[in-house]
């Protein structure tokens, strides 16, 4: 018995000519991760989503509820061989470079701005002198390994301790930032600040805070300043002195990310009734102009980016992004225009909103069978009732928001639609399911990847980002699951046969 706990076995993966000592009981998910191959786990290994299917000496299993008990060969667990679409782009406004005193001994400063998000990591780098942007560089967040949410990576930190998600996610960012450096045709030594932007999750998975406050009621994080670390101290091998900043959070899940979306955005200057949704893994929200501002985080769930939809995937390669109907008759387009091997977050709403219109799907949700796109991939019940919660966890936010501002949604003069899902969506689609209000279907202006900009704009001068630190100080946070009649609203969000829906 003592001989085989301590038994180690030699797993090989052909396919990243790699192999790897694992000891005998571990998983096949963990050996993975172990030799760093970052694979897919968006249940966290609980053997719900059946996305880190491998194939364990030719024969497929879980990875995450198989053992090794002896040696194996383990193939089809990436690195996938598609890139998924990563979106740098997004609201920009120009402000005059003046990131405070740089080191002289540097003569061609880069600074980076950081937006870590639950799914991606992009990294812009810009001339400290000039504030020319130099290269954009961006990964998917290796952290997905534990867990597509932030719920489920908090909670693998609870059990098993912070040390592995710090980790990981402090060596993707240096290896991003050694690669940016490289890219723009300098040193990584020459970056002399990094500023910093995420959701309190991240922010705090990132820093190796503990999450308890996180995981539970009242889901309060344990620092909302601003907060300034060395280089050094969060591995990363830059500047030796250069400062890593964090963009303060504000409250709840509402974090740094919030924050920069509010500054890219200009919250504090607006006149007009400005609603700004950012759709992720979690969907924020902030609601206001410059005379105040309210925000909130709903969990959206990851259903928008694939996790939890039987043949879920990121918008890459092979992904259907987009479902129509011609003649009465569904039609689909695909990413790269070949066979399709899953469905993505655009795709899935314009799914469910041509099968509404066709009557396959009843308004409340319930479809008789699946529907095939082709033997493979289909959209089943459990699909579209992952649907139906996101968009009534959105959509009960935004009434929530309105409410607590006292205005109606007809008031709101421009929604800012920020993200990557939120600007491939079509907004017929997203207010066709009642994703969105279909008061604001021509309000829509999809703004990018504006946690990004914000980051960019506080990395390029003090001022703004303690105009960052400000805003997140003068926000509001409204705690949706505190409300009274949170639960009524997002019941009542859940059906599709809202009077605006799936009307145009
Ligand atoms: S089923 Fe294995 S990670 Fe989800």
């Amino acid at each position: 018995m003592e001989q085989k706990h301590t038994a180690f076995y030699q797993v090989s993966f052909p396919e990243q000519r790699l192999t790897w000592k694992a000891q005998a009981g571990t998983t096949v998910l963990q050996a993975q991760i172990d030799a760093g191959l970052v694979p897919d786990a968006p249940c966290g290994g609980r053997g719900k989503c059946g996305k880190c299917r491998v194939l364990l000496d030719g024969k497929e299993v879980l990875a995450c509820q198989v053992r090794i008990e002896k040696d194996c060969e383990v193939r089809g667990c990436g690195p996938k061989k598609n890139q998924a679409h990563i979106l740098n782009e997004g609201l920009f406004r120009k402000v005059p470079c003046a990131p405070g005193k740089l080191p002289e001994s540097v003569k061609r400063p880069i600074l980076a701005a950081v937006d870590l998000g639950s799914t991606t990591v992009v990294a812009y780098f810009l001339d400290g002198r000039s504030g020319e942007l130099l290269c954009t560089r961006s990964i998917l967040n290796p952290q997905r390994q534990y867990g597509a949410d932030v719920v489920m990576r908090c909670s693998y930190v609870l059990e098993h301790g912070p040390e592995a998600l710090s980790r990981c996610i402090r060596e993707a960012v240096d290896a991003l930032l050694e690669e940016g450096a490289r890219a723009a045709g300098r040193s990584r030594e020459e970056i002399v600040k990094v500023v910093m932007a995420g959701n309190t999750c991240m922010h705090h998975l990132f820093l190796e805070l503990p999450v308890d406050t996180l995981a539970r009621a009242p889901y309060e994080p344990k620092v909302k300043d601003a907060v300034a670390r060395k280089a050094s101290q969060c591995g990363f091998h830059i500047w030796k002195e250069a400062p890593v900043l964090w963009l303060p959070n504000i409250g709840g899940f509402v974090g740094a990310d919030t924050a920069a979306c509010m500054l890219a955005a200009e919250f504090d200057q607006r006149e007009e009734l400005t609603l700004m949704v950012d759709i992720g893994t979690n969907g924020e929200m902030a609601l206001g102009n410059r005379e105040g501002y309210t925000v909130c985080s709903t969990a959206a769930g990851p259903a928008f980016e694939g996790a939890k939809i039987a043949c879920g995937m990121r918008g890459s390669d092979g992904a259907i992004d987009h479902v129509y109907l011609e003649e009465g008759e569904v039609k689909y387009h695909v990413i790269g225009e070949t066979k399709p091997v899953g469905i993505c977050g655009s795709g899935l709403l314009d799914a469910v909103f041509c099968l509404l219109k066709t009557g396959w799907i009843t308004e409340d949700g319930y479809m008789k069978e699946p529907w095939r796109f082709t033997q493979e991939v289909f959209l089943c019940q459990k699909d579209v009732r992952e649907l139906q919660l996101a968009k009534a966890a959105v959509a009960a936010g935004v009434q929530l928001l309105c409410r607590k501002r006292g205005c109606r949604i007809s008031d709101i003069r421009t929604l800012l639609l920020a993200g990557a899902f939120g600007n491939y969506l079509d907004p017929r689609s997203a207010c066709g399911i009642g994703l969105l209000p279909e008061t604001l279907r021509s309000r829509i202006v999809p703004v990018g990847n504006a946690a990004g900009m914000g980051a960019r704009l506080a990395a390029l001068s003090q001022e703004e980002f303690c105009r960052a630190e400000r805003m997140a100080k003068q926000a509001d946070f409204l705690e949706l699951a505190a409300e009274r009649d949170f639960m009524d609203v997002y019941v009542d969000e859940m059906s599709f046969a809202k009077e605006d829906c799936y009307g145009g």
